[in-house]
């Protein structure tokens, strides 16, 4: 439990905000529902994917805010594999020292802390890297890579490994797999972009198997409390494929789903219920979460307390995550639990924290 849940008061009964009743994914307990997902801060950064100054005071801002678990921004396994140049790193145990400094700054505010680990595949830019790779030959108008060899796909699955082994040394409770956003694992998911046919590809169980097996590499060299979970799609490639993905990695072991879009944002066949206050990507995370037993995170534009409130008490989902509302407004828990209004997301096209989030409007209001 929070040591400072709000009790809400109605009709003359008191309730427990249900916002603020702690749940544990695996034995970890994390003290709220709402979570900061994985956002990239860039220009940030210094060179090399080092932790700087601005990145340490950018997550005790979000620690004081109040989320019950952070889960830092897509950090790099590999150094060829970058979404671009301002990305954190964990590919060199030089990481280590910087991302430590992450950890301490969120536990000192008794947050727990994931990172989710990272590799962009073919949308790594060239600049950063000439030769891309993914899981087969690939063109379209904006971008081209070269299919994998499988000493490539083993290679990366030791760099995730790797990576997960430092998070721990870090002292993160847990790791994220990117499973999602079109990166690297989506390109395997997808049968749009996947055509291999080797063990890597062909039938779903070969086209997840690259996550399968770094799961299992992990598993061995973690301790059994480290949670790893994975953010997925719920329209990978449609939902009953993305529900059918769920079970599975329920049952190896995944500790938490994160759901999100999977390599393309086509929307998922299915109508939303009238009263339904949020978006397909939600809906399709509220599906999900009914076909499985672990904890489910939901995201995507949910910027309002009554949104955050109708997921948790209708149970639809476990957690709710708000990036874009809680990079406007660091205090976006602390305003809910104090009954003060939030201070609003203003849905800038792009979002200004793309580009450099000292920009942002509303924060430097
Ligand atoms: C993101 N998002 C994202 N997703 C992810 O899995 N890893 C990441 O590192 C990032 N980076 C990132 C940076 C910035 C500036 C933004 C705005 C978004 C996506 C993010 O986690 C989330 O899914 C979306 O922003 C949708 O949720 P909100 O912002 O509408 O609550």
């Amino acid at each position: 439990m929070d040591l400072h849940a709000k009790i809400i008061f109605r009709k003359g009964e008191i309730i427990m905000d249900s916002l603020f009743t702690s749940k544990n994914i695996k034995d970890l307990e994390i003290k709220n529902r709402i979570v900061v997902p994985p956002m990239v801060c860039f220009n940030f950064p210094v060179n090399n994917g080092f932790v700087s100054e601005n990145n340490i005071e950018h997550y005790e801002k979000m620690a004081k805010g109040g989320s019950g678990l952070i889960i830092v921004e897509a950090t790099c396994v590999s150094e060829n594999g970058r979404l671009s140049k301002d990305q954190l790193g964990i590919w060199s145990d030089e990481h280590i020292s910087g991302l430590k400094r992450i950890v301490e700054v969120c536990h000192k505010h008794e947050r727990k802390v994931f990172i989710q680990l990272h590799h962009a595949g073919l949308r790594t830019p060239r600049g950063i890297n000439e030769d891309t790779i993914t899981s087969s030959d690939y063109n379209d108008e904006k971008v081209s890579a070269r299919a994998m060899t499988k000493d490539e796909i083993h290679s990366i699955q030791e760099d995730f490994v790797n990576a997960a082994i430092r998070a721990e040394k870090a002292g993160f409770d847990g790791i994220e797999l990117h499973g999602a956003h079109s990166y690297l694992f989506t390109q395997f998911f997808s049968t749009k972009v996947n055509k291999r046919t080797d063990e890597y590809g062909g039938n779903f169980e070969n086209r997840i198997r690259i996550v399968m097996e770094i799961f299992e590499g992990i598993k061995q060299n973690v301790n059994s409390s480290f949670v790893v979970g994975i953010r997925m799609g719920c329209n990978e490639n449609d939902l009953e494929n993305s529900i059918y993905m769920a079970k599975i990695f329920e049952s190896i072991g995944i500790d938490y789903l994160h759901v999100s879009t999977g390599f393309d944002n086509t929307a998922i066949d299915k109508e939303l219920p009238d009263d339904f206050p949020c978006n397909w990507i939600v809906y399709g995370g509220t599906i999900i979460k009914e076909n499985v037993d672990i904890p489910v995170i939901v995201v995507n534009s949910i910027k309002t307390v009554e949104q955050v409130r109708y997921l948790i008490e209708n149970k639809l989902a476990d957690f709710v995550a708000v990036g874009r509302a809680q990079l406007a407004d660091h205090n976006f828990v602390n305003h809910i639990r104090e009954g003060k209004d939030v201070i609003k997301c203003l849905d800038c096209k792009p979002c200004r924290w793309f580009i450099d989030g000292r920009n942002c409007p509303v924060q430097n209001r």
